[in-house]
Protein backbone atom coordinates (compact mmCIF):
# COMPACT_ATOMS: atom_id res chain seq x y z
CA UNK A 1 0.00 0.00 0.00
CA UNK A 2 2.69 2.52 1.03
CA UNK A 3 6.46 3.00 1.76
CA UNK A 4 5.82 5.78 3.88
CA UNK A 5 6.72 5.11 8.04
CA UNK A 6 2.74 4.94 9.57
CA UNK A 7 2.42 7.56 13.01
CA UNK A 8 1.11 6.27 15.56
CA UNK A 9 -2.86 7.17 14.89
CA UNK A 10 -2.59 5.84 11.74
CA UNK A 11 -3.75 2.17 10.80
CA UNK A 12 -3.90 0.28 7.70
CA UNK A 13 -7.40 -1.78 6.94
CA UNK A 14 -9.28 -2.90 4.42
CA UNK A 15 -12.89 -1.23 3.10
CA UNK A 16 -13.26 -5.08 1.47
CA UNK A 17 -13.56 -8.58 2.90
CA UNK A 18 -12.00 -9.14 -0.58
CA UNK A 19 -8.61 -7.05 0.84
CA UNK A 20 -8.84 -5.27 -3.25
CA UNK A 21 -9.49 -1.70 -1.12
CA UNK A 22 -6.56 -0.33 0.99
CA UNK A 23 -7.71 2.21 3.92
CA UNK A 24 -6.15 4.32 6.53
CA UNK A 25 -8.16 4.82 9.46
CA UNK A 26 -7.30 7.82 11.85
CA UNK A 27 -7.53 8.14 15.43
CA UNK A 28 -5.99 11.19 17.03
CA UNK A 29 -7.22 13.02 20.20
CA UNK A 30 -9.09 15.90 17.96
CA UNK A 31 -10.98 13.03 15.76
CA UNK A 32 -11.52 10.00 13.90
CA UNK A 33 -11.31 9.07 10.22
CA UNK A 34 -11.35 6.34 7.31
CA UNK A 35 -9.58 7.50 3.90
CA UNK A 36 -9.57 4.96 0.78
CA UNK A 37 -6.50 4.69 -1.18
CA UNK A 38 -8.65 4.62 -4.02
CA UNK A 39 -9.71 8.32 -5.06
CA UNK A 40 -7.49 9.26 -1.72
CA UNK A 41 -11.60 9.37 -0.60
CA UNK A 42 -11.94 10.77 2.99
CA UNK A 43 -14.76 8.65 3.66
CA UNK A 44 -15.55 9.29 7.59
CA UNK A 45 -14.33 12.18 9.69
CA UNK A 46 -15.65 12.93 13.36
CA UNK A 47 -14.17 15.56 15.60
CA UNK A 48 -14.05 14.60 19.10
CA UNK A 49 -17.36 15.02 20.70
CA UNK A 50 -19.56 16.39 17.19
CA UNK A 51 -21.57 14.02 15.19
CA UNK A 52 -19.93 13.08 11.82
CA UNK A 53 -19.35 15.72 9.26
CA UNK A 54 -19.76 13.55 6.00
CA UNK A 55 -22.30 11.34 4.71
CA UNK A 56 -21.59 7.65 3.37
CA UNK A 57 -23.98 5.35 1.54
CA UNK A 58 -24.62 2.11 3.84
CA UNK A 59 -25.09 0.72 -0.06
CA UNK A 60 -21.97 2.28 -1.01
CA UNK A 61 -20.12 -0.85 -3.10
CA UNK A 62 -16.18 -1.12 -2.37
CA UNK A 63 -15.07 -2.67 -5.52
CA UNK A 64 -11.92 -1.14 -7.16
CA UNK A 65 -12.64 1.60 -10.16
CA UNK A 66 -15.96 2.12 -8.94
CA UNK A 67 -16.20 5.31 -7.37
CA UNK A 68 -17.27 5.04 -3.62
CA UNK A 69 -21.01 7.15 -3.08
CA UNK A 70 -20.00 9.22 -0.03
CA UNK A 71 -17.29 11.02 1.61
CA UNK A 72 -15.26 13.46 -0.34
CA UNK A 73 -14.94 11.87 -4.10
CA UNK A 74 -12.52 14.11 -6.06
CA UNK A 75 -13.99 15.24 -9.51
CA UNK A 76 -10.80 15.38 -11.12
CA UNK A 77 -9.12 16.81 -14.48
CA UNK A 78 -13.05 17.11 -15.16
CA UNK A 79 -16.56 18.00 -13.33
CA UNK A 80 -19.55 16.08 -14.65
CA UNK A 81 -19.62 14.11 -18.55
CA UNK A 82 -16.63 14.48 -20.16
CA UNK A 83 -17.38 17.46 -22.79
CA UNK A 84 -16.44 15.61 -26.28
CA UNK A 85 -16.74 11.60 -25.27
CA UNK A 86 -19.09 10.30 -22.97
CA UNK A 87 -18.00 6.91 -22.84
CA UNK A 88 -15.56 8.69 -20.83
CA UNK A 89 -15.87 8.30 -16.71
CA UNK A 90 -18.12 11.00 -15.60
CA UNK A 91 -16.37 13.43 -12.86
CA UNK A 92 -12.82 11.96 -14.39
CA UNK A 93 -10.69 9.14 -13.47
CA UNK A 94 -9.39 10.69 -10.20
CA UNK A 95 -11.64 8.89 -7.86
CA UNK A 96 -11.67 5.51 -9.60
CA UNK A 97 -7.66 5.45 -9.70
CA UNK A 98 -5.18 4.29 -6.44
CA UNK A 99 -3.50 6.98 -5.26
CA UNK A 100 0.33 6.73 -3.24
CA UNK A 101 0.43 7.83 0.08
CA UNK A 102 3.17 9.94 -0.11
CA UNK A 103 3.32 11.90 3.37
CA UNK A 104 2.09 11.41 6.66
CA UNK A 105 2.52 13.26 9.54
CA UNK A 106 1.64 13.71 13.12
CA UNK A 107 1.58 17.14 14.84
CA UNK A 108 0.23 18.13 18.27
CA UNK A 109 -3.26 19.43 16.98
CA UNK A 110 -3.47 17.37 13.83
CA UNK A 111 -2.70 14.41 11.36
CA UNK A 112 -1.46 15.62 7.49
CA UNK A 113 -1.78 12.60 4.75
CA UNK A 114 -0.62 13.94 1.65
CA UNK A 115 -1.54 11.58 -1.61
CA UNK A 116 -0.42 11.36 -4.87
CA UNK A 117 -1.77 10.65 -8.43
CA UNK A 118 0.27 11.56 -11.70
CA UNK A 119 -0.18 10.67 -15.15
CA UNK A 120 0.52 7.03 -16.60
CA UNK A 121 -0.31 5.14 -19.69
CA UNK A 122 -4.03 4.96 -18.41
CA UNK A 123 -4.44 8.41 -17.58
CA UNK A 124 -3.29 9.83 -21.14
CA UNK A 125 -5.66 7.54 -22.66
CA UNK A 126 -8.31 9.63 -21.18
CA UNK A 127 -6.99 12.91 -20.76
CA UNK A 128 -3.57 13.33 -22.62
CA UNK A 129 -2.12 15.45 -19.86
CA UNK A 130 1.58 15.03 -18.04
CA UNK A 131 0.23 16.05 -14.39
CA UNK A 132 1.05 15.37 -11.13
CA UNK A 133 -1.92 15.77 -8.47
CA UNK A 134 -1.38 15.83 -4.53
CA UNK A 135 -4.22 15.42 -2.25
CA UNK A 136 -3.68 16.66 1.67
CA UNK A 137 -5.87 15.81 4.30
CA UNK A 138 -5.15 17.67 7.20
CA UNK A 139 -7.52 15.78 10.15
CA UNK A 140 -7.85 17.45 13.68
CA UNK A 141 -10.36 19.81 15.46
CA UNK A 142 -11.63 21.01 11.97
CA UNK A 143 -11.02 19.16 8.87
CA UNK A 144 -8.99 20.70 5.38
CA UNK A 145 -8.52 19.24 1.94
CA UNK A 146 -5.89 20.58 0.22
CA UNK A 147 -5.68 19.79 -4.03
CA UNK A 148 -2.59 20.98 -5.66
CA UNK A 149 -2.09 20.43 -9.54
CA UNK A 150 0.99 20.77 -11.08
CA UNK A 151 1.45 20.87 -14.74
CA UNK A 152 5.17 18.80 -15.75
CA UNK A 153 4.62 18.47 -19.50
CA UNK A 154 5.18 20.93 -21.66
CA UNK A 155 2.26 22.68 -23.07
CA UNK A 156 -0.50 24.11 -21.00
CA UNK A 157 -3.80 21.87 -19.99
CA UNK A 158 -7.19 23.00 -18.75
CA UNK A 159 -9.17 20.84 -16.12
CA UNK A 160 -11.72 21.10 -13.93
CA UNK A 161 -12.51 19.64 -10.88
CA UNK A 162 -14.67 19.39 -7.43
CA UNK A 163 -14.47 18.03 -4.34
CA UNK A 164 -17.73 16.43 -4.38
CA UNK A 165 -18.74 16.54 -0.42
CA UNK A 166 -21.80 14.37 0.91
CA UNK A 167 -23.29 15.82 4.15
CA UNK A 168 -25.73 14.38 6.12
CA UNK A 169 -28.64 15.76 6.80
CA UNK A 170 -31.80 15.49 9.58
CA UNK A 171 -34.28 15.80 6.96
CA UNK A 172 -33.66 17.65 3.66
CA UNK A 173 -36.84 18.89 3.37
CA UNK A 174 -35.66 21.23 6.25
CA UNK A 175 -32.20 22.41 5.46
CA UNK A 176 -31.13 25.40 4.08
CA UNK A 177 -27.96 26.47 2.28
CA UNK A 178 -26.71 29.87 2.56
CA UNK A 179 -24.40 32.21 0.96
CA UNK A 180 -25.42 31.06 -2.47
CA UNK A 181 -27.95 34.08 -2.58
CA UNK A 182 -26.97 36.74 -4.65
CA UNK A 183 -25.34 33.89 -7.43
CA UNK A 184 -27.45 32.76 -10.77
CA UNK A 185 -27.24 29.17 -11.97
CA UNK A 186 -26.90 26.45 -14.31
CA UNK A 187 -30.02 24.18 -13.78
CA UNK A 188 -28.07 20.66 -14.62
CA UNK A 189 -31.52 18.96 -15.13
CA UNK A 190 -33.02 21.29 -17.43
CA UNK A 191 -30.77 21.50 -20.05
CA UNK A 192 -28.02 24.08 -18.56
CA UNK A 193 -30.39 26.34 -18.59
CA UNK A 194 -29.06 29.54 -16.94
CA UNK A 195 -31.06 30.36 -14.35
CA UNK A 196 -31.36 33.88 -11.62
CA UNK A 197 -30.10 34.49 -8.67
CA UNK A 198 -33.02 33.50 -6.35
CA UNK A 199 -31.95 36.08 -3.80
CA UNK A 200 -32.93 33.38 -1.12
CA UNK A 201 -31.24 30.54 0.84
CA UNK A 202 -31.66 27.10 -0.66
CA UNK A 203 -34.24 25.05 -0.12
CA UNK A 204 -35.14 21.71 -1.18
CA UNK A 205 -38.50 20.01 -2.12
CA UNK A 206 -37.20 18.20 -5.41
CA UNK A 207 -34.50 16.57 -7.27
CA UNK A 208 -31.80 19.82 -7.46
CA UNK A 209 -28.46 19.26 -9.56
CA UNK A 210 -27.17 23.14 -10.07
CA UNK A 211 -23.84 24.59 -10.70
CA UNK A 212 -23.14 28.24 -9.50
CA UNK A 213 -20.12 30.03 -11.05
CA UNK A 214 -18.35 32.92 -9.82
CA UNK A 215 -19.28 31.87 -6.31
CA UNK A 216 -17.78 32.82 -3.56
CA UNK A 217 -16.86 29.78 -1.81
CA UNK A 218 -18.42 30.26 2.38
CA UNK A 219 -21.33 28.78 2.47
CA UNK A 220 -23.26 27.17 5.56
CA UNK A 221 -25.97 23.64 5.88
CA UNK A 222 -28.51 24.54 8.37
CA UNK A 223 -29.97 21.45 9.64
CA UNK A 224 -33.10 23.05 11.07
CA UNK A 225 -34.53 19.75 12.41
CA UNK A 226 -31.52 18.39 13.75
CA UNK A 227 -28.90 20.51 15.54
CA UNK A 228 -26.45 22.91 14.48
CA UNK A 229 -24.68 23.42 11.03
CA UNK A 230 -22.04 22.93 8.70
CA UNK A 231 -19.14 25.66 7.35
CA UNK A 232 -17.75 25.44 3.95
CA UNK A 233 -15.09 27.81 2.98
CA UNK A 234 -13.12 27.35 -0.18
CA UNK A 235 -12.48 30.71 -1.21
CA UNK A 236 -10.10 29.52 -4.49
CA UNK A 237 -13.23 27.28 -5.44
CA UNK A 238 -15.35 29.76 -7.80
CA UNK A 239 -17.80 26.95 -8.58
CA UNK A 240 -20.47 25.63 -6.21
CA UNK A 241 -22.50 22.16 -6.87
CA UNK A 242 -25.22 21.87 -5.44
CA UNK A 243 -27.12 18.59 -4.78
CA UNK A 244 -29.92 15.93 -3.92
CA UNK A 245 -31.03 12.98 -6.01
CA UNK A 246 -34.47 13.47 -4.44
CA UNK A 247 -37.09 9.42 -5.16
CA UNK A 248 -36.68 8.68 -8.32
CA UNK A 249 -33.19 9.29 -9.47
CA UNK A 250 -31.89 7.44 -6.17
CA UNK A 251 -34.09 4.53 -7.10
CA UNK A 252 -31.57 4.21 -10.03
CA UNK A 253 -28.65 4.65 -7.79
CA UNK A 254 -28.03 0.73 -6.78
CA UNK A 255 -25.50 2.22 -4.38
CA UNK A 256 -27.85 3.93 -2.54
CA UNK A 257 -30.98 2.75 -0.10
CA UNK A 258 -34.33 3.85 -1.21
CA UNK A 259 -34.61 6.82 1.43
CA UNK A 260 -31.34 7.51 1.69
CA UNK A 261 -32.01 10.61 -0.54
CA UNK A 262 -33.57 12.55 2.47
CA UNK A 263 -30.40 12.01 4.46
CA UNK A 264 -28.12 13.62 2.44
CA UNK A 265 -26.94 16.67 0.71
CA UNK A 266 -23.86 17.26 -1.81
CA UNK A 267 -22.42 20.93 -1.46
CA UNK A 268 -19.64 20.45 -3.67
CA UNK A 269 -16.60 23.19 -3.94
CA UNK A 270 -14.22 23.18 -7.51
CA UNK A 271 -13.49 25.50 -10.87
CA UNK A 272 -15.74 23.97 -13.69
CA UNK A 273 -17.90 25.58 -16.07
CA UNK A 274 -16.38 28.97 -16.78
CA UNK A 275 -14.23 28.45 -13.80
CA UNK A 276 -12.24 26.22 -15.37
CA UNK A 277 -8.56 26.23 -14.48
CA UNK A 278 -5.64 26.30 -17.01
CA UNK A 279 -2.34 25.52 -16.18
CA UNK A 280 1.39 26.74 -18.23
CA UNK A 281 3.29 24.03 -18.64
CA UNK A 282 5.68 23.55 -15.20
CA UNK A 283 2.77 25.89 -13.14
CA UNK A 284 1.05 24.69 -9.98
CA UNK A 285 -2.29 26.02 -8.58
CA UNK A 286 -3.42 24.56 -4.96
CA UNK A 287 -7.23 25.13 -3.58
CA UNK A 288 -8.37 24.22 -0.18
CA UNK A 289 -11.62 23.63 1.38
CA UNK A 290 -12.29 23.25 4.95
CA UNK A 291 -15.26 22.03 6.83
CA UNK A 292 -16.33 22.21 10.60
CA UNK A 293 -19.58 21.98 12.46
CA UNK A 294 -20.80 24.50 14.13
C1 LIG B 1 -23.09 15.84 -9.10
C2 LIG B 1 -23.64 16.16 -10.46
O1 LIG B 1 -21.90 16.57 -8.93
O2 LIG B 1 -22.78 14.46 -9.01
C3 LIG B 1 -24.86 15.29 -10.73
O3 LIG B 1 -23.97 17.54 -10.52
C4 LIG B 1 -24.50 13.82 -10.54
O4 LIG B 1 -25.32 15.53 -12.04
C5 LIG B 1 -23.91 13.62 -9.16
O5 LIG B 1 -25.68 13.04 -10.69
C6 LIG B 1 -23.48 12.19 -8.87
O6 LIG B 1 -22.62 11.73 -9.85
P1 LIG B 1 -22.07 10.25 -9.81
O7 LIG B 1 -21.28 10.08 -11.08
O8 LIG B 1 -21.23 10.11 -8.58
O9 LIG B 1 -23.29 9.34 -9.75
Amino acid sequence: MTHVDLPASIRPTWLDSARLMPALQIRNTHCDALVSLQGAQLLSFRAAGQKPLLWLSEQAAYLPGKAIRGGIPLCFPWFGPHAADPQKPAHGFARQREWTLWQAREQADHTALAFRLSDDDATRALWPHAFVATLTLTLGATLSVTLQVENTGSTAFRFSFALHSYFPVTDIESVRVEGLEAQGFIDQLQNDARCPAEQAAIRFSRETDRLYEGAGGYYRIVDEAGDGSIRIAAPSCHSAIVWNPWTEKTQRLADMANEAWRHMLCVECGNAGRDTIELAAGQQRAFRLQLSRD
